[in-house]
């Protein structure tokens, strides 16, 4: 496993890979490695030549009184389950190599699923993750770069990204990975405290309930939306706060609030975003009428 820290550095080394016909599989990840990230790399290493990770956090995407400073960056620890699962390239650059003018001058503002879920709360998160990842995919040129359903809106921006700029990407969704009670695997995990952690599993059975009560087709949707927040915060017992709860469609567009008028085989999408304690949580599960 080679570790790369110089862009330069490593803009040769990727390009020699393509113009010997080898497949790049590329992972971003801001490190702070979990299960999730161990599976998506896993995938890469099935369908590519060569497996390329990043880890970088990325100052840019991260508000003003949001979490960069105290994100987990057990750094060695990354390097050694990297190796464990054989990744060919660790891409770990500086900040400094990343924004070497400290001041970005150029921004990617991807303005589709805008104002809704994250952005809504987050704003200029998607901007700092569409500039880095617009970087990394510079830096890289992967033929082929993974992105979790965890984080869907994410998803969408990236894929939104790729065909704007008319990168030659292939950009695969994975599946949400879970821990054995349900909670998806997060790097933000390890900020929970025991008692948080045993209760936080609340949040996916949030979206179950939410999606058997959709299912049953009985229900407005905001009443489905209701019930489950009323669900909620009956289950978690400690001190939370339901950011937003929300169903689109697999698009992020909106759908008709009466479900019996949702064309059948519409794919819906749960989204929910919670702060336990300090900790916010996001998850979303799709729904298939
Ligand atoms: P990070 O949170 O480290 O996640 C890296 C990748 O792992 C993302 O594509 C994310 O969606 C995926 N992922 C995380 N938890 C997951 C889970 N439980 N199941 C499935 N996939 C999961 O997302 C970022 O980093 C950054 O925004 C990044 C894209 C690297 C840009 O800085």
């Amino acid at each position: 496993m080679i570790v790369l820290k110089n862009i330069q550095q490593a803009q040769v080394i990727f390009k020699n890979i393509r113009t010997k016909r080898q497949t790049i599989g590329f992972v971003p990840t801001m490190g702070a490695l979990h299960n999730a990230h161990e599976q998506i790399i896993l995938r890469s290493k099935k369908e590519s030549s060569v497996t390329v990770v990043s880890i970088f956090v990325n100052p840019l995407q991260f508000g003003p009184k949001e979490d960069f400073n105290k994100y987990p960056k057990p750094f060695n620890k990354d390097l050694s389950i990297c190796k464990k699962l054989k990744v060919d390239y660790v891409f770990a650059p500086t900040i400094k190599q990343m924004y070497p003018d400290k001041i970005v001058y150029t921004n990617i503002s991807v303005k589709k699923y805008t104002g809704i879920l994250c952005d809504k709360f987050r704003p200029g998160h998607f901007n700092g993750v569409a500039t880095v990842v617009t970087k990394l995919f510079n830096i890289i040129n992967p033929t082929k770069a993974y992105f979790g359903e965890k984080d869907y809106q994410q998803l969408l921006v990236i894929k939104q990204l790729v065909k704007d700029l008319n990168f030659t990407i292939d950009i695969v969704p994975c599946e949400t990975f879970r821990e054995p009670d349900g909670l998806a695997f997060s790097s933000r995990n390890k900020y929970l405290s025991k008692t948080e952690r045993n209760q936080a599993n609340v949040i996916y059975k949030s979206l179950l309930y939410c999606k058997q009560l959709i299912l049953t087709k009985k229900f407005s949707l905001s009443k489905c939306i209701n019930y489950s927040k009323i669900f909620l915060n009956k289950n978690i017992l400690l001190p939370h706060k339901i950011q937003y709860f929300e169903i689109y469609d697999n698009n992020l567009s909106p759908v008709n609030n009466d479900v019996k008028q949702i064309k059948p085989n519409t794919t819906l999408r749960i989204f929910v975003a919670v702060y336990l304690g300090k900790t916010r949580l996001i998850d979303n599960m799709p729904v298939n009428i």
